[in-house]
């Protein structure tokens, strides 16, 4: 994932819809007996681009209510995160001002992470949509059974992790992509253009549709209400918000106000979207595809200007559903 901060358009606007989920379960924490440390956890922080502002804001809340409450703050993402780029962000921010005890965690997010009952907070966003099993992703091309399968399996194990290790009473806040009933599945978010850029790819000589169409789908599965709600039945919560809200496209208001084009948006999207790709895809071309790493990086250029292109070709704005989740463990 190279240069994500500056290319995480969508993500900076996701975030800044769930803050205010995430502030108002910070201040509805229940109370610790004095002196005991406030703990949060961030699950798939990525470069922190946005996890200066969800523990500004967190600092803020717990401190509202106890001015002398220790923090602790667990950043979790794969382990080839950059953790450290994570860490020197947090702390050359406000939120140092705060005095909290930083940790790191690279490990899926989709297994257990802390000890049970070790966590208040916890909160995720724009990452529940990944697959868990890059092998299954590969194998399965763009039929998808056990794409549903391994997506159903992660969130179980994300949400009943997250169960084990919240405390009574603590609060886990979410938010994701997800689509209305009927229409679950992979490259939901852009349905039209990874189809496209298989066919661009193909067309321009970079790769045959038949490979294309299996090894480069994105990696991410959309849920539905049903699949989302099933994993919060199993386990001991109290579901607060389960909502699959509408967000305009990053860039909505300076298109509508003349300011950019639906090009510039289409070219910030191809930019995020190779972005995050960028590593998974590269490392599934090598393993799975049969790609030497430079012919892999060569692919990612002509990807990306396919992005481009076909995310060109529609004249409208973009609207993404996105699910928010507030549960409280009972
Ligand atoms: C689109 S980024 C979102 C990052 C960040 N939360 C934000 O708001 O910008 C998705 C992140 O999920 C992480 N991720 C994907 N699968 C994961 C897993 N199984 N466990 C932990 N993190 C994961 C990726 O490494 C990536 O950093």
């Amino acid at each position: 994932m190279t240069d994500y901060n500056s290319k995480a358009t969508i993500q900076r606007k996701v975030a800044a819809n769930l803050l205010k989920y995430i502030v108002e379960a910070a201040r509805h924490l229940p109370s610790l007996p004095p002196g005991q440390c406030v703990r949060i956890l961030e699950n798939a922080c990525s470069h922190g681009v946005n996890s200066v502002d969800f523990a500004l804001a967190v600092c803020q809340a717990v401190s509202d209510r106890d001015t002398s409450a220790p923090i602790s703050f667990t950043f979790n993402d794969l382990p080839d995160n950059d953790f450290d780029g994570v860490l020197a962000l947090i702390s050359s921010s406000a939120v140092a001002d705060f005095n909290p005890t930083l940790h790191t965690l690279g490990k899926s997010m989709y297994s257990p992470l802390m000890e049970p009952g070790a966590v208040d907070l916890v909160y995720s966003n724009a990452s529940l949509h990944w697959i868990g099993s890059l092998s299954v992703f590969a194998e399965e091309g763009p039929s998808q059974p056990k794409v549903a399968n391994q997506a159903q399996e992660d969130f179980a194990a994300y949400v009943s992790s997250r169960h084990q290790e919240l405390r009574q009473g603590g609060k886990l806040v979410v938010s994701f992509p997800g689509v209305p009933d009927g229409e679950s599945g992979m490259n939901s978010c852009y349905p039209d253009a990874f189809k496209r850029v298989h066919d661009i790819a193909a067309e321009r000589g970079a790769a045959s549709l038949a490979w294309m169409q299996k090894y480069c789908n994105s990696p991410n599965y959309s849920r539905n209400r049903s699949e989302v709600a099933s994993a919060f039945s199993d386990a001991d919560w109290t579901v607060d918000l389960m909502e699959l809200q509408d967000i305009e496209e990053f860039g909505a208001s300076e298109y509508q106000e003349g300011r950019i084009t639906l090009d510039d948006i289409a070219t910030r999207t191809a930019d995020m979207l190779s972005s995050i790709y960028h590593n998974t895809f590269t490392s599934m071309w090598v393993e799975y595809g049969g790609l030497e790493k430079d012919q892999a990086e060569e692919l990612m250029k002509v990807y990306r200007e396919a992005l481009q292109q076909a995310l060109k070709e529609p004249k409208t704005l973009r609207v993404y559903h996105l699910w928010v989740i507030v549960a409280t463990k009972k």
